[in-house]
This record gives C-alpha cells, sequence and structure tokens, in this order.
C-alpha cells in the first residue's frame, strides 16, 4: 500500500499543554514586552541586550517544559504515514516528542545566525546566547528567528510540502501571521483538511474540511484514530 502524506501546520496552541504561553492570548505582550521590541529588527537595533535577554529567558523556559501527549500523537503517526510538519513554533517539542521531518518557518530558538553573514547558523547549547558571542568571521551572533518585518525563507519549500500533502491537519494556530497563514491555499482541491483548536479560528469553507473544536491533544488524538480506520488496512 502505497504510504499518505500528511502535512501538519502546528502553532503556538500545540505547544500550551506544555506550559509554553501562546501569544495571542497574552495581548499582544509577550512576557511584558512590546512585540515590536523584542522581535523586530528596529527592536534589534535599539537595544540587542534586551532582545537577547528576552530569548535567553524564553530559551530557559523551554528547556524546562516537556513535548505533550499532541506532539507524541503526530511523532507516533509517522509509523504509518510520511508525515512533514511545518511548525510556526521555535521551540523544539516536535522533535523531542520523535518527529522527524520538522520545517520551522519561523526559526528555532536553540540556533544563533551571525548577523554579518545569514548562512553561518550555530547550534546554542544551554539557554544563554550573550553580547560578545561571535560567528567565525568575528560578527555578533543574533537569535535564529524570523522576526516581524522579516523574509521567511522556509516558505517556499513549506509550500512545495502542502501542494502535494493528501491529508492537510492544522493545529494550534490563529492563522492571523501571514505567509503561515496562507499556506491552506496551497492545498490540493479535495484534500481532507482537519482544524483542530479550542477556539477555532475562521477559515473559508472548502470540501472535505473537519472542525474539530478541542486542545491539540485530544483534537490529534481524534484525528489519528480517525485516518488509522480510514487509510489503514
Ligand atoms: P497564536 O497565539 O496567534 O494562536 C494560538 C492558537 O492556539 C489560538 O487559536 C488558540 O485558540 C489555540 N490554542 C490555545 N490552546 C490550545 C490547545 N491546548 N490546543 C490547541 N490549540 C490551542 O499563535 P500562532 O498562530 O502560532 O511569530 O502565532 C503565529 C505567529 O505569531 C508566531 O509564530 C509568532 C507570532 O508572531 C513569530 O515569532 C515570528
Amino acid at each position: 500500500m502505497v504510504r499518505k502524506k500528511i502535512v501538519v501546520l502546528s502553532g503556538a496552541g500545540v505547544s500550551a499543554e506544555s506550559g509554553i504561553p501562546t501569544f495571542r492570548d497574552s495581548n499582544g505582550l509577550w512576557e511584558g514586552h512590546d512585540v515590536m521590541d523584542v522581535a523586530s529588527p528596529e527592536g534589534w537595533r535599539r537595544n540587542p541586550e534586551l532582545v537577547l535577554d528576552f530569548y535567553n529567558q524564553r530559551r530557559k523556559n523551554a528547556l524546562s517544559v516537556h513535548p505533550n501527549q499532541g506532539h507524541s500523537t503526530l511523532a507516533d503517526l509517522e509509523e504509518h504515514f510520511d508525515v512533514i510538519i511545518i511548525t510556526q513554533n521555535v521551540d523544539n517539542l516536535h522533535e523531542r516528542a520523535g518527529s522527524t521531518n520538522v520545517i520551522h518557518l519561523h526559526g528555532e530558538l536553540f540556533k544563533s545566525r551571525s548577523t554579518l553573514d545569514h548562512r553561518l547558523i550555530y547550534d546554542i547549547s544551554g539557554w544563554e546566547l550573550n553580547i560578545g558571542d561571535k560567528c567565525e568571521k568575528g560578527a555578533q551572533l543574533r537569535p535564529h528567528i524570523v522576526w516581524f518585518g522579516e523574509m521567511v525563507p522556509m516558505m517556499e519549500l513549506a509550500v512545495k510540502e502542502v501542494t502535494t500533502a493528501d491529508i492537510f491537519v492544522v493545529v494550534g494556530t490563529s492563522l492571523q501571521v501571514y505567509p503561515a497563514a496562507g499556506l491552506i491555499d496551497y492545498v490540493s482541491r479535495n484534500v481532507p483538511v482537519y482544524i483542530i483548536d479550542p477556539n477555532m479560528p475562521e477559515v473559508a469553507p472548502r470540501t472535505n474540511l473537519s472542525l474539530i473544536e478541542a486542545p491539540g491533544s485530544v483534537g490529534l488524538k481524534q484525528v489519528a484514530e480517525e485516518l488509522a480506520a480510514k487509510y489503514l488496512p
């Protein structure tokens, strides 16, 4: 039997049950900061110490939490399906749960990048990135995060994966941030689309659309059971 390809678009909601707060449930403030102060090139130019400290705290927090049932259900799907996860999350909880094909649209918390040459990307071990931490060419390192107003380099690859999906699953995203939110428009007609969210975002009607109003852990389990019943012998 030919393995079906499941493409998943995940957002902050999938990590909420691990204890990482979502963005839009916190009034546009991230840990008390204006988003543009800590997640924009202008913010970085104004106050790099503040930006580094902000991401250091988020890294520290990410190290203290664990993948939840939702992440594990997605990882387990790989046993019978080809699974590609396109995540807007910068944490590494999908990987820690065992998912092997993860595309990070908005960058990765545990990587740094040269401010001189964007191709120089490094792993961060531990939680700190500081002023004075430099790339091999001697330039300051910054978080490897896509900030507001910056290009989304992984978008092209994400679109390619979405156009070849047999099944598309959206979980835990308010679908308010583009270009990520536009990925659903690349899903082929008649491909089953499942959207899981306890607070359902607005989506255009389409055929084969299933809206599952539930937390990620519950909704993903339901979808996994449906897919097993439908596609596995
Ligand atoms: P949001 O905070 O905008 O949306 C989180 C979604 O998760 C909402 O629709 C919630 O209803 C839902 N949610 C809450 N608890 C949940 C649970 N237990 N299970 C499932 N869903 C739950 O987060 P994103 O859509 O991921 O960008 O935000 C997109 C981007 O906006 C982020 O990647 C970030 C931010 O600006 C960057 O950092 C570049």
